[in-house]
């Protein structure tokens, strides 16, 4: 067996996929990446019909990546004409006969890992082994997921025939572009229905790759259509009168316009949004623990994350011991190239996003909080922001009630547990909440308090595609993942 030869893999791994531990054949890959791509209507790569076409920068260094071609109505009506055309068939096909297509994709994904994750850090500026030990891995177990549950609907909700929706839209946000493609693509097609799908403007690279992987995985034509393109091509996406349900993942402006315009029309919405989730430190918490979840809660992929634990909570009896180990733990986050296998922290999505995240950081100074900043050298190109942290926090600053989506924490601190819960639900959002505590009594009593989609005891960012994810208020509704986020791609006869 020369050097080069694959290790076989045991039998248990090529049937169930041992998902963490898999490893991909060609290490070497360089992740091809096209000067223009076109938009994936019907099985084909298509010239838009606009004739338009706009750059993707790398946020790493703002050069420019590639050329994505910018979809207009007539070219997201092409979209819908296909996913129409091709939901008959790929909706009567046996469930078994779907799910091999899942699990195919799940595969082929798994194959070509390092490539993809090459590509989302390029493009989206996040660190590399974010996208490669998270991203990527995650993205491929929800195919896997869903593949399992395609034979299965008849289980998913006893009683009742579960039918497929039709074509539905989906639009999806830059800080998890391909694992959002896969929270959106998967359950979709497990359920029967097929799909037009809108990546973000600043990360479309690694949508496109996955046209490729579906043509790889002989996944029948107009399944699945991506259309490229800003604001009016997701306008044109949500206002289609093919699509029976719109998914969205991105800002809660935008979610209420959505909302607003489908509001009469009977199609089906799922809206995740924005968050402002409050991480409770209580004062009997292991916090060596703890501290390595605060930091994880707002550091992770910049903090541009939905969910990131935004507003630290902590029992005021600790507030100082845990700054001073926040502090000496910031001190060894290397911030720098999302390339390098090191970086903790990499670059932010957009030069918009930073402008946003900066303006932010002024009024937190400005409106009194007492700023702490990891001293550290940046890249002289691109666009990064150093890890920041507010003490002395109060519920009335925009930073303790604004969505930062960036590298900044706010603290803020209470007495009672009483106090924490008030102060957790004090915020227009409700995605998200961790509570840190050596009680389980404590931690279940607190953690039915809390208004959040999801509560997390004593970690944070924990993720698996069994369970359900979604909203409260301005976080919006509907759930992604587990059977929950499933039975929301089907009618119940
Ligand atoms: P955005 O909501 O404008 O973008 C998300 C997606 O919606 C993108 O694909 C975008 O092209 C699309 N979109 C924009 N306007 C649309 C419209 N009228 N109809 C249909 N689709 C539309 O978010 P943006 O401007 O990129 O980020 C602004 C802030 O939103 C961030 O700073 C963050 O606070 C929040 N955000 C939250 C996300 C989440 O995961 N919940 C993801 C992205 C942003
Ligand atoms: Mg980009």
């Amino acid at each position: 067996m020369s050097a080069k030869t694959k290790k076989a893999k045991p039998v248990r791994d090529l049937l169930f996929g041992n998902l963490w531990e898999y490893d991909p054949a060609p290490e070497t890959a360089e992740p091809h990446i096209s000067e223009r791509y076109q938009l994936f209507i019907g099985g084909k790569f298509t010239a838009p019909r606009s004739k338009k076409f706009f750059p993707s920068f790398s946020p790493r260094d703002g050069s420019t990546l590639a050329e994505m071609a910018h979809a207009n109505d007539a070219d997201v009506d092409a979209a819908y004409q296909a996913a129409a055309a091709a939901f008959p068939a790929w909706s009567k096909l046996p469930g078994a006969e779907r799910g091999k297509y899942l699990y195919r994709i799940a595969r082929l994904l798994q194959d070509r890992a390092r490539e993809f994750a090459v590509a989302e850090t390029l493009d989206g500026g996040k660190p590399i082994k974010e996208a490669r030990d998270f991203d990527v891995p995650m993205a491929a177990a929800h195919f896997f997921y869903h593949a399992g549950w395609a034979d299965k609907l008849s289980y998913a909700a006893p009683g009742k025939t579960l039918a497929p929706l039709g074509v539905v839209g989906q639009i999806i946000p830059w800080n998890f572009p391909l694992l959002m493609l896969a929270w959106k693509l998967a359950p979709a097609l497990a359920c029967g229905n097929t799909v037009v799908l809108k990546p973000a403007e600043t990360t479309s690279i690694t949508c496109m790759k996955f046209a490729t992987l579906l043509l790889e995985a002989g996944l029948p034509p107009g399944v699945v259509n991506f259309v490229t393109g800003a604001k009016e091509t997701g306008a044109a996406v949500v206002q289609h009168p093919l699509a029976k349900k719109i998914a969205f993942t991105g800002s809660t402006a935008v979610g209420k316009w959505i909302q607003h315009t489908l509001a009469g029309t009977g199609k089906r919405l799922t809206l995740e949004l924005g968050g402002k989730a409050a991480n409770i430190i209580m004062e009997d918490a292991p916090l060596d623990q703890a501290v390595e979840g605060i930091i994880n809660g707002i550091f992770f992929n910049q903090g541009h994350v939905c969910c990131a634990g935004s507003r630290l909570l902590v029992q005021e009896s600790i507030a100082d011991q845990v700054l001073a180990k926040i502090k000496i733990r910031m001190r060894s986050l290397r911030v720098g190239d999302p390339l390098d296998k090191n970086t903790d922290i990499g670059a932010i999505n957009s030069s918009q996003q930073l402008d946003k995240i900066t303006e932010l950081v002024a009024s937190g100074s400005a409106e009194g909080a007492q700023m702490h900043q990891l001293e550290c050298a940046l890249p002289s190109q691109g666009w990064y922001f150093r890890p920041t942290i507010f003490s002395g926090v109060t519920l009335s600053q925009r930073i303790a009630r604004e969505e930062i989506f960036g590298p900044v924490l706010s603290i803020l601190t209470f007495r009672t547990p009483e106090e924490a819960i008030e102060k957790a639900n004090n915020t227009a959002y409700g995605l998200s909440a961790g509570i840190w505590s050596e009680k389980g009594s404590r931690i279940l009593r607190m953690s039915t308090q809390l208004k959040a989609g999801v509560v997390w005891a004593n970690t944070y960012n924990a993720f698996d595609p069994t369970s359900p994810f979604g909203g409260y208020k301005e976080s919006g509704f509907g759930r992604e993942g587990g059977k929950q986020g499933m039975l929301d791609y089907a009618e119940l006869l």
